[in-house]
């Protein structure tokens, strides 16, 4: 043994020193580490104190028109924001209104799994023409099959292929942005009682 150390002196000691300087390299990463994380605590802390609480009854926890940043409820870019929570999908088949004659009615039920890719299209199984019978599902409307000459297709049109561009499952998440919206009825209304204001007459609500 002690000859096959004195013959391998200088591996042995080589071997010493690099074990020793890996050690010191991982010592050294971890205080360094342990340190960041330190920092980001304390940041996240900061962002806590800072970050306005969302309440449940408005998104944005504020009345200002003029915010369009809802998502990030002007929080500025180097916070963290705390994350709004997960609203609820409402599947309980019961319809709301539609705001105006075209707008996309919203589903009232929920679409989890729903696959619509180049391949298969699960909404046509129940609402294509041919099927809503047999699924007792509102057929989509002649619109879908209507190419941009306004010519009617066989099948859905590929405009109206992608549903979920146009259609939104119904939530129970509050308002994303306060407005003043009025649909045509309620301003319709206010102008034969004669209470129209300066803003609804000139058509903007
Ligand atoms: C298993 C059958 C089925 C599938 C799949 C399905 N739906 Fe429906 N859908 C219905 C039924 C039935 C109704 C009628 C209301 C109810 O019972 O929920 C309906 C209602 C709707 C409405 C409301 C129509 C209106 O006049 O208000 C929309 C919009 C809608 N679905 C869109 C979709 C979209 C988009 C998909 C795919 C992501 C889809 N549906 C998948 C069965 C289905
Ligand atoms: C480009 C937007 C758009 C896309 C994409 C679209 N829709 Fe619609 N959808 C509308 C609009 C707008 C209406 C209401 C006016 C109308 O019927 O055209 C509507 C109406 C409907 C209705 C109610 C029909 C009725 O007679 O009341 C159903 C059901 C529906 N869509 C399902 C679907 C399904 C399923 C898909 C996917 C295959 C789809 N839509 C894709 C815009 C769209």
């Amino acid at each position: 043994m002690s000859n096959a150390f004195t013959r391998n002196r200088p591996l042995w000691i080589a071997g010493a020193l690099t074990v020793g300087l890996l050690v010191l390299v991982f010592v050294a990463g971890w205080l360094f580490g342990r340190g960041s994380e330190r920092k980001h605590e304390a940041q996240r802390e900061v962002a806590a104190v800072t970050t306005p609480v969302v309440r449940a009854d408005s998104a944005l926890g504020r009345t200002d028109l003029r915010q369009v940043d809802a998502l990030r409820r002007g929080i500025p870019v180097d916070q963290e924001a705390a994350p709004q929570p997960l609203w609820h999908v409402q599947n309980m088949d019961v319809k709301r209104e539609r705001a105006y004659p075209m707008q996309p009615p919203t589903i009232p039920h929920a679409i989890d799994g729903y696959q619509v890719d180049m391949n298969s299209n699960r909404c046509m199984l129940c609402h294509a023409r041919a099927n809503a019978e047999k699924f007792q599902a509102p057929p989509v409307s002649v619109t879908h099959y209507m190419d941009r000459d306004d010519q009617f297709l066989a099948t859905i049109s590929s405009r109206r292929y992608f549903c979920n561009q146009c259609h939104v499952v119904q939530t129970d998440a509050p308002l994303l942005v306060n407005n003043t919206f009025q649909t045509i009825d309620a301003v319709l209304a206010a102008a034969e009682a004669g209470t129209a204001t300066a803003e609804t007459a000139q058509g903007r609500p």
